[in-house]
């Protein structure tokens, strides 16, 4: 009688562990297809800069090589990139940030950006300060990214890729890289 007990729950625990590795399987042949890859090997949690909230990011809007890689890294792909900084420069100016922050990001009406010190200490580092970016703060800078800047056009606001040039242009002028 016991026997057979232990033989059922034998069975049973093969029959499970077979499923798993079937499952595990799947998932590696799946890892072609970009949503698959991205919430597999999505490794970066993002957080609100007003709360510490979990900060839900449409993983679609991550349609570049850079933007996927910083999904799973947490690091930017384009410090130094002399290309991404250019376009960087040039995304600052479209979205205004120049106004608040000056045209070098060393403070205007806006805080400065380049550190070392923040007065969100998180945005020292690069994912900091792309959450800071595309959710904003408490205290007068409104949410830039694409979805949110805008609640009459959805359309409107700034790409993960391009936040991640911004933040490469905005390190060029002081002394972290925000990847370390
Ligand atoms: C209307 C003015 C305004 C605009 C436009 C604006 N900001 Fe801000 N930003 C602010 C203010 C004010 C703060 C300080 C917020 C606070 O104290 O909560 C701030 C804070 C920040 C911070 C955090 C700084 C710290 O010390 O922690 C970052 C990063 C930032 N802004 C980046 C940007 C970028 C990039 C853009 C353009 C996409 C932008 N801001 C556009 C006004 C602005």
């Amino acid at each position: 009688m016991k026997l057979t007990r232990l033989c059922v729950t034998f069975k049973l625990s093969v029959i499970l562990a077979l499923m798993l590795s079937a499952l595990v399987a799947c998932n590696k042949t799946d890892t072609g297809s970009t949503a698959t890859a991205a919430s597999a090997g999505n490794a970066v949690s993002f957080v609100d800069t007003q709360e510490g909230k979990p900060l839900v990011i449409d993983v679609a809007l991550f349609d570049t090589p850079a933007a996927r890689e910083f999904l799973v890294t947490g690091k930017n792909p384009y410090i130094g990139n002399e290309e991404a900084v250019t376009q960087g420069h040039k995304i600052f100016g479209m979205y205004s940030c120049t106004q608040c922050h000056g045209p070098e990001a060393k403070g205007q009406v806006g805080p400065g950006l380049v550190g070392p010190t923040f007065k969100y200490p998180k945005n020292a580092t690069n994912k900091g300060m792309f959450e800071t970016i595309w959710h904003g703060t408490n205290g007068g800078m409104g949410a830039k990214g694409k979805g949110l800047m805008d609640p009459t056009d959805t359309s409107n606001g700034i790409t993960p890729d391009e936040v991640l040039k911004v933040i490469a242009w905005i390190r060029t002028h002081g002394d972290i890289t925000g990847n370390e």
